[in-house]
């Protein structure tokens, strides 16, 4: 399949970038400065530059998404701005502008995480982002059928612990190589409208 990757060249985007590589997928890959093709998914003209440049896609897979990280105390009203405009509006867009030049049959894969439904403190941001994400999905799904669109959201990842696990303890992690394949299943399967947990 022909796949376009936001992110590929994160912690999470590159193991799923190695791991869809590896199963024949012809991935074109996407980041502000890094990448095969530089756009801001923040930005719809972007996100416009971005279709008009890739072309035709089977899948469009998403491990972009930024959110500030702050005691509820200090979140002020743009922090949670930033948080939907960095993780909710950038894929919904993705998503939005999408339908017109994924296949007939093609997909949607984007990223939520674990605080959807596990809170911790200085999360609020993320776990309303995220949540809104996924709330996203279900409602999309029913609607760009037979275009799929699913969600995976993953705990921290095992090698981001040295950076985060002091935020998540006792919380288990994942590997990458596991979140991977939550990515793999949304893309080659059948399904639509899921939040995958891998
Ligand atoms: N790390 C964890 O343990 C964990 C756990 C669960 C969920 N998640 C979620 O997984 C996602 C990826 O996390 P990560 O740790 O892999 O992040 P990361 O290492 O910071 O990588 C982010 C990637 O996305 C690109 N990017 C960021 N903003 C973009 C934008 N506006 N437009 C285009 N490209 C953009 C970056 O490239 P450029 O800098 O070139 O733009 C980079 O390739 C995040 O949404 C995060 O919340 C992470």
């Amino acid at each position: 399949m022909r796949i376009l990757l936001i992110g590929a060249t994160g912690k999470l985007g590159a193991a799923v970038h190695k791991t869809l590589a590896r199963r024949g997928h012809d991935v074109r890959t996407v980041g502000r400065s890094t990448g095969d093709l530089r756009h801001d998914i923040t930005d719809p003209a972007g996100v416009a530059a971005l279709y008009a440049a890739v072309g035709r896609v089977d899948a469009v897979v998403s491990a972009a998404g930024d959110v500030p990280f702050k005691p509820l105390a200090d979140l002020a009203p743009e922090d949670y701005l930033n948080a939907f405009h960095g993780k909710v509006l950038s894929q919904i867009d993705l998503v939005r502008q999408g339908i017109q030049h994924v296949a007939e049959r093609g997909s949607f894969t984007l990223i939520t995480g674990v605080l959807s439904r596990e809170p911790i403190p200085a999360g609020a941001a993320a776990s309303m982002a995220n949540g809104a994400v996924e709330a996203f999905v279900r409602a999309a799904a029913i609607e760009i059928a037979p275009q799929r669109v699913n969600a995976v959201s993953p705990s921290v990842f095992t090698e981001s612990l040295a950076d985060y696990g002091d935020f998540f303890p006792g919380m288990p992690p994942v590997n990458l190589s596991d979140v991977a394949q939550a990515y793999v299943r949304s893309v080659e399967g059948a399904q639509t409208g899921q939040v995958y947990v891998p």
